[in-house]
């Protein structure tokens, strides 16, 4: 067993061993009933808590007697790519990852990670929600041990730092930002010229206080429920990603249903994604308005077009390396300008 896995496991066997911890959802299963733990990295007021929440009690509303499902939020069971590589194994059911980490699982997610592949948010959320385009991204990981069962909202990534708004792609020159731990998104700082910094979400708050890192990139949440708007003053909407969160399930476990149990699983699916978007959308105001008036976070809006220029090269690396992939990337071409269109 390699260090950092058995430390994993360690942390997961005394995470379960609490029992009822405070956070987790649900009180002690009886014996008849399988437990299902899902793992995720936020808080308890973000909207895919809410989310989850509710597919628990819509699971348990249905199959109650069978499973028993226990939310972990706050990384309590482990970073985000722990709690894939306990999804893989089984040693959890569920866990929400960013799409930016499963392209280190499968090269198909680098399409979803690329620097303005959407043109707006109508088009991103009309590409998440067409199959067609989903069903070949989120199956490739089968062989890994998961699958992606749905999609959920994480807004637009933007850059924030400590003291300097970001108003053109020369302002990040020497500056130390945190990003995902993903290949693109490090290449991305490259074509921007900053400087990447890739580390785990939880260790983000530490790295800006104690200014090892100079700023870093989200949607606004991230300010006000991370904390970070406490240490970064200026919030600048560059716009360069849409990146969705995904809810990964063990492919083991997930076989093992009768078609019947798949059918609410699947149910409870779609609840989930549309909890978790209905909630996001005031989440978002509600953060904005905290950033600005509590934190005293500055709200910059510079001209989109020299980031988007500067990642252009991404997309053609990516059609280059991935030709199989261009009859989708294509599609999502076409909600781009299905929704200009609609505008103009
Ligand atoms: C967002 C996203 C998370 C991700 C985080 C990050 O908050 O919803 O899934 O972990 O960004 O930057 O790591």
């Amino acid at each position: 067993m390699k260090k950092s896995f058995r430390l994993i496991a360690l942390t997961l066997t005394s995470v379960l061993a609490l029992g009822s911890l405070a956070g987790c959802s649900t009180p002690a299963a009886s014996e008849h009933q399988q437990i299902i733990r899902i793992g995720h990295n936020q808080s308890t007021n973000h909207p895919t808590h809410l989310g989850l929440i509710e597919f628990e009690s819509f699971i348990e509303s249905k199959l109650g007697d069978k499973y028993n499902v226990e939310v972990y939020p706050s990384e309590l069971l482990g970073s985000q790519n722990e709690m894939v590589q306990l999804t893989q194994t089984g040693a959890i059911n569920f866990c929400v990852a960013s799409n930016s980490l499963l392209e280190t699982f499968s090269s198909n997610y680098t399409l979803f990670n690329l620097p303005y592949l959407f043109s707006s948010s109508e088009a991103y959320h009309a590409t998440m929600d067409d199959p067609t385009i989903t069903d070949p991204i989120f199956k490739s990981t089968q062989k890994a041990g998961f699958e992606a069962v749905t999609w959920l909202d994480a807004g637009t990534r933007n850059f924030y730092t400590v003291n300097k708004p970001i108003n053109t792609p020369a302002d990040l020159k020497g500056l130390k930002i945190r990003v995902q731990q993903s290949p693109t998104n490090v290449e991305m700082m490259r074509l921007l010229g900053g400087s990447a910094t890739p580390m785990g979400f939880g260790e983000v708050y530490t790295a800006l206080q104690s200014k090892v890192i100079d700023g870093a990139e989200n949607n606004e949440m991230a300010l006000t429920d991370n904390g970070h708007g406490d240490v970064c003053k200026f919030y600048s909407y560059d716009m360069h990603q849409m990146i969705p969160d995904i809810l990964i399930g063990n492919l083991a476990f997930l076989n093992g249903l009768s078609p019947e149990e798949r059918e609410i699983f699947e149910e409870g699916f779609v609840l989930l994604n549309k909890v978790q978007r209905e909630e996001w959308i005031t989440a978002v105001e509600k953060a904005k308005d905290r950033a600005a008036n509590e934190q005293g976070v500055q709200f910059v809006y510079p001209d989109t077009v020299a980031f988007q220029e500067a990642c252009e090269p991404l997309h053609q690396s990516m059609l280059k390396a991935q030709p199989e992939l261009k009859p989708i990337y294509d599609a999502i071409q076409k909600y781009n300008e299905l929704y200009l269109a609609a505008e103009s």
